[in-house]
């Protein structure tokens, strides 16, 4: 492979300096875009982590042989700013994975793209980013769920698989990635961090066959619904649960060291945030299969963790917050649902998800300060089934005990909207996926500092 790449560029570069040469007689030397030189380093940095052999993204974008009949794709797909992809409104908030251009390296490859794709000369040309096959950063611990085939018959199935750690002592984890075994099959894996008393009364519980029902859910084979008769709550906000199951609050803790969504990348949290996974603890892997394949597949997807190199200063969880009673009536191009939940303690606001499924339009979250002064957190003003990313804030900030967070989400289950599977169809809260779900996510960090030496556990 290395070799073959190295043999191409010996041979063009022969060819593009004759007719560089060539050109030069005729027209006074300019400042050349060229691939090697301008255009391969704008790849190397914003694209390639997806856009190369068996990733993401459809096509490899590493070589100038690969990047040649996309040019033109590529040109108008950076200038509407649909690649890289990103759905936060670029007015709110400053985040860390904030992977879109400047307007200078679109400016860049239009230009090299107008004058005609020049190679360049191979001498210019960056070294390309080395990667792990399929991971999209480097793990120091790797933990893969045994084999698990999944049947051609499971075309929405949430299943609960446990694994281990056998860690000995408390570790900090700073980074996390889950890494689908079969990407066709897997639809999304949530990976909880759970203690050995409640892996037992977890297992008892997904065994179950009735697993979840009560007077608001029913079960369908291994997907839970809410009932189509259960109270209809759209205006969260004005309920005294924020929008959660009556009696429940909306918002709930969760440890998720690493997610995988569709259009989602690793969980990189900022130097001295860390998630803790206490000794003996079990990793939950939640995956949705959604084999459409027409054979059964098998499955063994992973999680790979980063251990924190530095000391870490804040622990890390997460607080899901739900809308879990709407109900979207079948046409409806423009469905308003809310949720309000009250932080029951300070936190420091770390990063931030949107998710909902096929008729997610809109979602914008803004915290209500106990003073009563508001700032809107996160504006996903086009959301996108397909890119799930989660915002890492650039500035952690407190959020003290007391701000309510309040989102608000739009909806469209009209036939306009390409992704709807149905228009025709009522939707409350389901897991499957052509059923819908109004979830904001926030990554908090205690803002008390941890005291211990965190990083010397990783020795
Ligand atoms: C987070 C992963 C990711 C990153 C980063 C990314 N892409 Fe993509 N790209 C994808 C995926 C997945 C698709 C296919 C799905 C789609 O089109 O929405 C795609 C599609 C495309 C397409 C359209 C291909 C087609 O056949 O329609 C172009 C062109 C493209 N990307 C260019 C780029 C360029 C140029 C960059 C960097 C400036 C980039 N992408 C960064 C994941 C990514």
């Amino acid at each position: 492979m290395h070799l073959g790449r190295a043999i191409t560029f010996v041979f063009v570069a022969g060819f593009s300096s004759l007719i560089l040469a060539a050109r030069n007689q005729t027209t006074p030397p300019q400042k050349e875009v060229t691939f090697t030189k301008d255009v391969a380093p704008i790849l190397y940095k914003n694209c390639v982590v997806c856009h190369r052999p068996n990733d993401v993204a459809p096509m490899s974008l590493m070589t100038y042989d690969e990047v040649v009949p996309f040019a033109r794709m590529i040109q108008q797909d950076v200038e509407q700013r649909k690649m890289p992809p990103w759905h936060e409104d670029p007015q709110v908030g400053e985040f860390t994975n904030d992977p879109r251009l400047s307007d200078a390296d679109i400016a860049t490859i239009d230009e090299w793209v107008k004058r005609g794709m020049k190679k360049g000369d191979p001498k210019d040309l960056p070294p390309a980013p080395a990667f792990e096959p399929g991971w999209h950063i480097l793990p120091d611990v790797i933990f893969t769920i045994p084999e698990f085939v999944v049947p051609k018959t499971a075309m929405d199935d949430y299943e609960y698989i446990y694994v281990p750690t056998n860690f000995t002592e408390d570790k900090w984890i700073q980074a996390g990635e889950v890494l689908p075994g079969d990407r066709r099959v897997v639809h999304h894996a949530t990976v909880s961090v759970i203690d050995q008393a409640e892996y037992a009364k977890h297992v008892a519980e997904h065994a179950k066959e009735n697993a979840g029902v009560d007077e608001y859910h029913y079960r369908t084979g291994k997907v839970l619904h809410l009932r189509p008769d259960a109270p209809v709550i759209d205006d969260g906000c004005s309920a005294p649960d924020g929008g959660g199951i009556p009696g429940h609050p909306s918002g709930y803790l969760n440890i998720v060291p690493a997610i995988y969504l569709p259009g989602h990348m690793p969980e990189i949290r900022p130097p001295g945030y860390a998630l803790r996974i206490p000794a003996h603890s079990y990793l939950q892997f939640q995956i949705h299969y959604s084999n459409h394949r027409g054979l059964d597949e098998k499955d063994r997807t992973s999680i790979g963790l980063v251990f924190a190199r530095e000391p870490v200063q804040h622990e890390v969880a997460q607080y899901e917050i739900w809308n879990n009673m709407f109900r979207i009536p079948p046409n409806d191009s423009n469905h308003r649902v809310t949720s309000c939940f009250t932080l029951p303690k300070d936190v420091i606001a770390v990063a931030y998800t949107a998710h909902m499924h096929f008729r997610g339009k809109s979602m914008t979250t803004k915290a209500i300060f106990p003073d009563g002064h508001e700032e809107v957190l996160m504006d996903v003003p086009h959301y996108d089934f397909r890119w799930q990313e989660t915002y890492f804030l650039k500035k952690p900030f407190v959020l003290p005990k007391g701000t309510k967070l309040m989102t608000v989400a739009y909806f469209d289950n009209s036939q306009n909207n390409p992704l709807n599977p149905d228009p025709s169809k009522a939707l409350r809260w389901g897991e499957p996926s052509d059923e819908e779900m109004m979830g904001f996510w926030l990554q908090f960090a205690d803002p008390q500092v941890v005291t211990e030496k965190a990083v010397e556990a990783q020795k």
